[in-house]
């Protein structure tokens, strides 16, 4: 068996067909959804993960009515405003990747507020992707390596890397995603050029520790090889 993923990133989908199914408004599912992520953070507390990535609202979720994007940024007020005690208490590092310039100013102020005192927690940094998209952010990297006046033959992989939001993060593991779609959706595009994949069918909201675990477990059972050959002992 292999070792502990050191980062997951999880691709939470499926709120709004969790609700729909019941016969719920769509703002319930992204309501029981919030509430499932305290479980997956505790989860990943339990058995030492360094970086939980949360896919929380991607740059292209902006196109969704406006109703739905101002009750998915109150949710998100809220839900930091209720849990920043918890996570500075268990020792969660909190950070924000995405276009902050489009996010409206009092869940900047909210975001700034936790990144600033977690600063220090160093059990688990928990990242939530905000107005985030994997393009988007390679595309700000390279108009911050354009402006700061570097020439072409200075721009190498790891510079692009350490002026990704991601900058100083290890690369993503293990990408999780829920609600049985098996595509990205411009989540970790750069960081995830080897990440192993796991989906499953459960909708975000259903999705609990136990199957967590199980993601993780099915990771250590891959055999990684970005881009070696195969080991004899696994050839046939
Ligand atoms: C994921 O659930 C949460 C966000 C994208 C904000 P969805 O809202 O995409 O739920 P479905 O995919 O419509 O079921
Ligand atoms: C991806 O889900 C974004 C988040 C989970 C935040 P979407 O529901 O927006 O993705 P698509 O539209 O199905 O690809
Ligand atoms: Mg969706």
């Amino acid at each position: 068996m292999g070792g502990l993923p050191r980062h997951v990133g999880i691709i939470m989908d499926g709120n709004g067909r969790w609700a729909n199914l019941r016969g719920l408004p769509r703002v319930e599912g992204h309501r029981r959804g919030a509430e499932r992520t305290k479980d997956i953070i505790e989860a990943s507390l339990e058995i030492g993960i360094d970086v939980l990535t949360l896919y929380a609202f991607s740059v292209e979720n902006w196109r969704r009515p406006d109703e739905e994007v101002s009750t998915l940024m109150e949710l998100l007020k809220v839900y930091l405003s209720k849990e920043l005690f918890a996570l500075l208490n268990r020792g969660i590092r909190f950070r924000v990747i995405g276009d902050r310039s489009r996010l409206p100013e009092e869940v900047l102020a909210i975001i700034e507020e936790a990144e600033s005192c977690t600063h220090s927690g160093s059990r688990l940094t928990l990242v939530t992707a905000l107005s985030y998209g994997g393009r988007d952010e390679i595309v700000r990297a390279v108009r911050g390596l354009i402006s700061a006046g570097y020439k072409p033959e200075e721009v190498n992989e790891q510079l692009i890397d350490s002026n990704l939001d991601t900058s100083g993060l290890p690369p993503v593991d293990l990408i999780i995603r829920t609600s049985g779609e098996m595509r990205l959706s411009n989540f970790l595009l750069w960081q995830g050029a080897y990440a192993e994949l796991y989906f499953t069918e459960t909708l975000w909201p259903d999705f609990t520790k136990e199957e967590f675990f199980y993601a993780i477990q099915e990771f250590q059972r891959r055999e990684r090889r970005f881009g070696a050959i195969m080991p004899a002992s696994l050839r046939s």
